[in-house]
């Protein structure tokens, strides 16, 4: 396989959010601050926001990590198409509370007086929840009701909102602006400039055990950051393209025209798939756009596992 080829213990642009290969830009460091300040000082909400894979999922795994470490209580909901009682169910099973409550308002008591106890311990609890641009108004409603439950002087429950930049919009509907009057605090995702790409692509090489020997040459990882306009996971797409197709024809290195010649395999040339979503589109475009990243990252999925049966000669997607 091509980690051999390359020098590599593992495959280092896997497009999972591992926290493990968390690259720190003064953007992700601005946005991971702005969490734990809001989660430290019981701001009770945050919102985090950004472009399709700049990293939000990645961040709140380092979040999670950190807020383990600290002993925090954490419930993270990653599917956002449930409804009240579902998110209700899910919280208390993932912050561990017991309950056989028959109704929603014992549920409700159950979990303030779990929330008090811990506050009374001088603990806090973290409820994140993922994708909550598909959340309904009715789950939304809910969310802000939880933020109700507090002291005399400080939230219980502190709440972190993960979006793209759909939630906003939507928390702009008059119907949410409740809940909007109650996010103190926002972060935010970007793509990385040139220079963070660059550094981006060698640190993700690094932690998956390369020597410091550039696998990629200079006018290559140019073109990867025109290509991708330095949005993360198509950085990584590239760069696992580019790696095998290097590996095919047993080149130590990447060329530009190797770059070019994958970004061609997944029409990033012409209309560029990036540059689109970098751009303000109205929402039903940016659903295509969406739809083709997916697209994208099954046939990543797909050359993966035709990699572990046997790596063909020549680079089928
Ligand atoms: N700061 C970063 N450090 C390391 N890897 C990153 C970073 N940001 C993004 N990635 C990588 O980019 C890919 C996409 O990131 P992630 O899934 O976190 O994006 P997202 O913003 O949650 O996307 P979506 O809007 O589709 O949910 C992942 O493979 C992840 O490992
Ligand atoms: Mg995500």
């Amino acid at each position: 396989m091509y980690k051999e080829f390359f020098g590599l213990r593992a495959n280092p642009f896997n497009v999972n959010p591992d926290p493990r290969y968390l690259f720190l830009t003064r953007h992700t460091e601005e946005a991971l601050a702005c969490l734990t300040y809001g989660i430290q000082s019981r701001k009770g909400f945050v919102l985090l926001t950004g472009e399709v894979g700049t990293g939000k999922t990645t961040l709140i795994n380092k979040l999670l990590e950190w807020l383990r470490l600290q002993q925090v209580a954490t419930a993270f909901i990653f599917n956002s198409r449930m409804d009240v009682p579902q998110l209700l169910d899910f919280m208390m099973a993932d912050f561990g509370i017991p309950c056989d409550a028959k109704s929603k308002s014992q549920l409700l008591q159950r979990l303030y007086n779990w929330l008090l106890d811990r506050y009374r311990a001088g603990e806090t609890a973290v409820l994140i929840i993922d994708e909550a641009q598909n959340l309904s108004d009715e789950v939304l409603e809910e969310i802000r009701m939880l933020t109700n439950l507090e002291t005399f002087t400080e939230k219980l429950l502190q709440i972190v909102l993960v979006g793209q930049p759909e939630l906003e919009q939507r928390l702009k509907q008059p119907q949410l602006r409740q809940l909007r009057q109650r996010l103190t605090l926002r972060a935010k995702t970007h793509p990385f400039n040139l220079e963070e790409s660059k550094s981006y692509i060698n640190q993700r090489l690094r932690i998956a055990g390369s020597n410091g020997d550039a696998i990629f040459e200079a006018d290559a990882t140019v073109a990867i950051f025109r290509y991708s306009l330095g949005i993360p996971r198509i950085i990584n797409l590239l760069c696992e393209h580019c790696l095998v197709s290097a590996f095919v024809d047993q080149n130590n290195t990447v060329s530009a025209e190797v770059v070019d010649s994958v970004a061609r395999d997944f029409d990033l040339t012409d209309g560029n798939a990036a540059a689109a979503m970098t751009a303000p589109v109205p929402s039903s475009e940016k659903f295509d756009l969406v739809e083709a990243l997916r697209t994208l990252a099954t046939l990543a999925d797909r050359l993966r596992q035709s990699e572990q049966q046997d790596l063909p000669k020549e680079r089928k997607l």
